[in-house]
Order: C-alpha cells, then structure tokens, then sequence
C-alpha cells in the first residue's frame, strides 16, 4: 500500500505463514505492501519465555531480520497482557507458590530482558494490552481486568512503563486496547475510551513515561459504521494530551451466512462493502491527525486471520483486506484511493 509522507501502514505477521515455502505469496505482500510490521503472536510471554528463565527470541528475531531486509519499522507486541501467559506462569500464581512480591519480580524481570534484547530494533511497544474491562463483563461498570490487575493491583501499568523506558529510552511506548475506536457517554463507569482517557491522563499526571495511545480497531460489519469524524475527535482528544496514536490491529469481521461464498465480483457483496467502509474511516481518521503514527492491519489475507479461529459463534470471517486467494478485495482498493 502507498504512504501519506509520514504515516506507517503495518500488518501483523504469523511466522509459521512468511516460512512457509508453500506460500511464497504470503512472504512477497509483507515485503512490498507494507512499511511496519508486528509479530502476531511470537513476542508474547509464553513464546518468549515458555520455561522460566529460558528465553525463546529466535522467532521474534527473525521478524526484525526481516523488517531489517525491507526498511520495516517494528511495532513491538506485547509485555504485559492477561493472554498467553506460559503456564509455569499462572499455575505457580494459582496453587500459590509464586506470591506477591514474587509475581512482581518476574514481571520486572521479563519486561527488562525483552526491551532491553530488542533494544534499539523496536519503534513502538505496547506496554500494558487490553487491561480495561468491557460493558459485557462482571460487574459491567469499568474496571482494571485481568490476571495482573487481580494479584498486583492496577498500579502494575505505571510500573510497566517505567520498567520499559528504563530497559529502551528510544522506544515509543503504548497503551494498547480494543473498542476505544471512539468516545461515548463520556461517564468512565461504561465508557472504554473514557476511562482509557482518564487512565492516560493520570498516568501522565504522576510523570509515568507513556508516549502513546493504540487503538486496536477489531470491528465487525454487524456493529454499524463509524463515522469519521467521530474517529478523528477521539484521536484529536488523547493527542491533546500530548500523545501519539495508531491504530494497531484493524481488522473488519462479518457474521458468515452458511452456504454462502464471498465474492466481489457479479452482485456486489454488502459485507465486503460495509468492511471497507470500516477500513476506510478508520484510516482516514489516522490520515487527518499527525500524531496518529501508523494503521497496521492484523493480517491482510483470509487464508491467514485470526477472525475464523476466535468467533465460532456465529461464525465470523472476511475480516481482511485481501481473500484468500490473495485477491484484493474492496477494502484494500478504497485503502489505496484513500493513500
Ligand atoms: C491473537 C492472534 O491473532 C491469534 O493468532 C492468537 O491465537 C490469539 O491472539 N488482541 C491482541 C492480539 O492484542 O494479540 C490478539 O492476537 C488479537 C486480539
């Protein structure tokens, strides 16, 4: 895809996809389409680190050989999230032999080993992921979520970032989360991107080093469209803060109809239609608003999504930009007019 002059657009890479020799057609769109990259899942806890103490960088090192090789940038994904964690990890919390203190250790230990490995490599890390909890969860008025939240507190997201600064003074370093796409109600008991808004805002109040808000961008064409200039004034309210933006993972799903194929061609498919639509607001939000940093995608092909994998039921699927024959489809086309 083109580029605004200074706008990085990136793609979550699956490493077992860019080694395969059977797919030569997945390695050759990471090179030429894209300008950034993120490794979709060989920089979590439990790739890195799957035995305690023995660290696993040689995925993770490739993707930046890689990037290297083709004048990529690297969003670096991800230290601290509830998912993935190696299961030395959360058994030893749960049967209780990794204590408080402890947890706290490991927690500094792990984020200091990884930057500080990649130090220099890494244009953009998210810090602290998904640590918000939805309008769907119990109790539904928003709140710290997750494993680190419950045993050490939320104050475990200021510590992050100072551990990270401390490892790679360099490196951007993000909140990263899902559904903050825009603002709502305004009141933080049940609105994301409020209560992320405040959670900024205090970080940057008690000098905590956070350069950056990402907004995942994980929409479905069942949710309606946003609109872009409600996208733009969410962008614009968190860099008035005086931080960074990018959108980190979008990808568009849709409900699938049993039976019935995608197809852009002949009828023209709604689905495909509403997804790039979707795509669209969403970039040109980001296109509109210099501090808004790079739109990376998470994943280009449906050959290779997380979509029909994760949403079962119903099934969901079409989230990408490119079919599974790696064929553009509406999305990618209305991205390009919009570069
Ligand atoms: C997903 C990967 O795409 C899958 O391959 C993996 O099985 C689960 O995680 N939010 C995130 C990403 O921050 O790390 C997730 O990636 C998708 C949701």
């Amino acid at each position: 895809l083109g580029l605004r002059h200074d706008l990085y657009i990136g793609t979550a890479v699956d490493m077992a996809a860019l080694a395969d020799p059977a797919d030569p057609q997945y390695r050759a769109t990471v090179s030429t389409e894209f300008s950034s990259v993120t490794a979709e899942n060989v920089m979590k806890w439990e790739t890195l680190e799957p035995t305690r103490g023995t660290y696993n960088f040689g995925p993770a090192d490739e993707l930046i050989a890689f990037a290297k090789r083709n004048n990529q940038k690297v969003r670096g994904h991800v230290l601290v999230w509830q998912n993935q964690l190696p299961a030395w990890l959360t058994t030893g919390v749960n049967n209780g032999t990794i204590g408080k203190d402890e947890l706290r250790d490991i927690l500094r230990n792990h984020i200091t080993t990884v930057v500080k490995h990649f130090k220099g490599k890494i244009w953009q890390w998210d810090v602290v992921n998904e640590a918000v909890s939805d309008p769907w969860d119990s109790p539904p008025t928003l709140h710290y979520k997750g494993f680190w939240a419950q045993h050490l507190g939320p104050g475990y997201i200021a510590d992050a970032f100072r551990w990270a600064r401390a490892a790679d003074p360099k490196a951007l370093l993000f909140y990263n989360d899902y559904n903050i796409e825009a603002f709502g109600s305004g009141d933080p008991a049940n609105d994301k991107t409020q209560f992320v808004y405040d959670l900024a805002k205090a970080l940057l109040r008690d000098r905590v080093p956070i350069d950056g808000i990402g907004s995942q961008g994980h929409l479905g064409t069942q949710y309606g469209n946003y609109d872009t200039l409600q996208v733009a004034a969410a962008l614009k309210k968190f860099a008035g803060l005086g931080l960074a933006t990018a959108f980190t993972e979008v990808d568009v799903r849709s409900v699938m109809t049993p039976g019935v194929q995608a197809g852009d061609s002949g009828e023209i498919n709604p689905r495909l239609q509403a997804s790039a639509a979707n795509y669209s607001v969403l970039l040109q939000a980001c296109l509109a608003d210099r501090h808004c940093l790079s739109y990376t995608v998470w994943g280009f092909t449906d050959k290779h999504s997380w979509v029909p994998g994760w949403f079962t039921n119903p099934p969901e699927g079409l989230a990408t930009i490119m079919d599974e024959n790696y064929q553009p489809k509406r999305a990618y086309n209305l991205m390009k007019a919009d570069l």
